[in-house]
């Protein structure tokens, strides 16, 4: 049983609701409008999640466990003995290995360490703790100097790498690379991604006119209510829409007014004002090739060294980025 004094540690810089309510505002009014994808993912958020991920046209998670179930001794093979294991947006995961679970939402973050003290209780070679905070407090965090032996393994799991679109991506995979590297650490990333790109399989996947898909979706809008401190959204006035955008690999989930609406969110800001049918995109997710991943690895300075892939090879894809930083640049 892990000491319930460091059972979760907490990392957030406290930065998160301001820094939300800046993104909120600065959101509004950028071209594209856009509001922050961390909205949908407090508690409730992640509740109402987990209920869509359990419906069958949502193939993702099943696609990974198809992948994760076939190949656990390969991938088990590349992990280092005392190496540590942090999975970035643990989510609902219960995975079966000695981690650091991180997630920036502590009700759900706390169940996960819960669910796994359970299954390895009276294991004692099994640590879990969880990490509370972002990946960007992960990052800061490890650059700090955290103690973490000599080997990290990242795990990002559930295609969430690719839910701030490439350069977000990136930016992650070597921010995280440099701060390990700058500690003394070996760093390898274990990440998965959707490499589904059929417009009709995608489309039945992100059908937002299913209730519980757009209730997760517009429930974003309820948070940012929270973190404005008032109802600037009324979720009656809107939609959820998604469509998929060929082009950038992506599914662009939005959300829609569906009259006109202006808002005053900010004393001396200009009003905003959205016609029904604009969108204000909620979040993105990437359905990259395996040569578009080829491409974040190197735009990181990582490579890829292993790849598996679901039996049907279109989709539920889980990528191996080994061998750390490329030293050539
Ligand atoms: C799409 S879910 C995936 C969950 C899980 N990895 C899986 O495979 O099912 C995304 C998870 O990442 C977390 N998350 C999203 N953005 C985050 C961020 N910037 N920092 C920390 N956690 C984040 C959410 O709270 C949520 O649990």
């Amino acid at each position: 049983m892990t000491d319930p004094a460091t059972r979760i540690l907490d990392i957030s810089r406290g930065a998160m609701k301001g820094d939300l309510r800046t993104e909120i505002i600065e959101g509004l009014q950028a071209d594209p409008a856009q509001l922050p994808s961390l909205l949908l993912w407090d508690d409730e958020g992640l509740r109402l999640f987990n209920r869509l991920v359990q419906s069958e046209s949502y193939y993702l998670g099943g696609k990974e466990g198809e992948i994760l179930r076939k190949h656990v001794a390969a991938i088990t093979a590349q992990v280092p003995s005392g190496a540590v294991i942090i999975e970035l947006g643990c989510g609902q995961r219960r995975r079966a290995v000695s981690y650091l679970a991180l997630d920036v939402s502590a009700q759900e973050l706390s169940a996960s360490v819960d669910a796994l003290e359970q299954e390895f209780e009276g294991a004692a070679f099994v640590d879990i703790r969880g990490l509370h905070g972002t990946y960007d407090d992960c990052v800061h965090w490890i650059s700090q100097g955290a103690s973490l032996g000599k080997d990290v393994i990242f795990l990002w799991m559930g295609n969430s790498m690719t839910n701030g679109g490439f350069d977000s991506a990136q930016a992650v995979l070597r921010d995280a690379a440099v701060a390990c590297k700058r500690n003394g650490l070996g760093v390898q990333f274990l990440v998965s991604c959707d490499a589904c790109q059929d417009p009709v399989r995608l489309m039945d996947a992100y059908d937002v006119a299913v209730p519980h898909h757009r209730d997760f979706i517009l429930h974003g809008l309820e948070n940012a209510n929270r973190v404005l401190g008032r109802p600037v959204f009324q979720p009656a006035d809107w939609t959820a829409h998604a469509q998929y955008d060929a082009k950038h690999s992506m599914v662009d989930v939005s959300y829609m007014p569906i009259r006109e609406l202006v808002f005053h969110v900010e004393d001396g800001r200009p009003p905003v004002s959205l016609q029904p049918g604009a969108k204000v995109r909620a979040i993105t997710s990437g359905k990259w090739s395996p040569q578009q991943m080829d491409a974040v690895a190197r735009g990181a300075h990582l490579q890829v060294e292993q790849t598996w892939m679901d039996d049907e090879q279109i989709y539920g894809r889980w990528e191996d980025i080994l061998g750390g930083l490329d030293d050539t640049r």
